[in-house]
């Protein structure tokens, strides 16, 4: 039932992701390419936040779609060989692998500026809105958020001592937290309401997203993930299961779920949807 509706808007927020690429040129398919497969989790947060609140799929559609090719930039360039060098996303080849590294890197480019063109699309919202939305985005996706992340993450394959618990966190707080808190409030921004319960949500459930990451990494399997396993220990990479081991990251993770919970009060049964998307996180395979 969850994993259905997780589905649904997936397919929602790609739908609307497609609309907007260009149906020709040397940019067209890559871009395509990238945008194909993946969980749709942040795109299903917009729109399970934005119905909660009461705001129509027909405007949240467009927020969602934006945060989707954020992040599948963020993953066509965490991939290239001066970053993670990754063979396999999402079962198939990575982009610069189909393609190459210069169409990768142009692609990922591309579909960040396209992220920009969609929050202020029109049927989102009053011009206030749009433009809260594109100025959080932007604040989330660059070097106080996901980028910020990714530079600390590549920094600390080299550091001379382990990252410390507080440093990890940051970085995660960064690479991944930052779009999924920004997915988790946009229903809010759009709604005109308090983001702050959204936030606090989103923030606790994507510390535990990465480290169900994480622990994929060690424990899952590659053909149903679809990615390669065993490259954060190969590359010297700080995570919670690299500095507590796997069974306090864990447990970490577990109390992390509750909190993200607890932060829904506010909402009651309304939220019911997002507490499922909560333990999801953690009881997820791919
Ligand atoms: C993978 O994200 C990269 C991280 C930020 C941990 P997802 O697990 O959401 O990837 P897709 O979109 O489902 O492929
Ligand atoms: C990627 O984190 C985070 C972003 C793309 C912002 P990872 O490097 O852990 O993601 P995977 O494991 O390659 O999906
Ligand atoms: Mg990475
Ligand atoms: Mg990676
Ligand atoms: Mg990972």
């Amino acid at each position: 039932m969850f994993r259905e509706r997780l589905a649904e808007s997936a397919e929602a927020a790609r739908a609307c992701l497609i609309d907007a690429l260009p149906s020709a040129g040397p940019m067209a398919e890559p871009m395509r390419y990238a945008v194909s497969g993946g969980k749709g989790l942040r795109g299903f947060l917009v729109l399970e936040g934005a119905a909660m609140l009461g705001v129509p799929a027909s405007a949240a559609r467009f927020p969602a779609a934006a945060v989707e090719a954020i992040h599948a930039y963020s993953l066509v360039h965490d991939d290239l060989p001066a970053m993670d060098d990754d063979d396999l996303r999402r079962g198939q080849p990575t982009l610069h692998r189909k393609w190459d590294e210069a169409t990768a890197i142009l692609a990922g480019d591309a579909l960040q500026s396209l992220a920009f063109e969609l929050v202020s699309e029109p049927e989102t919202g009053p011009a206030e809105v749009r433009v809260a939305l594109a100025r959080s985005l932007a604040q989330a996706a660059g070097a106080r958020g996901m980028v910020l992340g990714q530079a600390l993450d590549i920094a600390a394959e080299t550091a001379a001592a382990p990252l410390t618990l507080d440093e990890i966190i940051a970085l995660q707080a960064g690479k991944t937290g930052a779009l999924i808190r920004w997915s988790a409030a946009a229903g809010a921004l759009l709604a005109g309401e308090d983001p702050e319960p959204l936030t606090r949500y989103g923030a606790a459930l994507g510390l535990a997203f990465q480290i169900a990451d994480d622990v994929l990494d060690v424990e899952g399997d590659a053909s149903t993930l679809g990615k390669a396993v065993g490259k954060d220990a190969e590359a010297g990479k700080a995570t919670f299961v690299s500095l507590l081991g796997l069974e306090p990251a864990k447990s970490r993770a577990s109390e992390l779920v509750q909190e993200a919970e607890d932060a829904l009060k506010p909402y009651g049964k309304r939220a019911d949807v997002l507490r499922e998307a909560a333990r999801f996180v953690i009881a997820r395979e791919a």
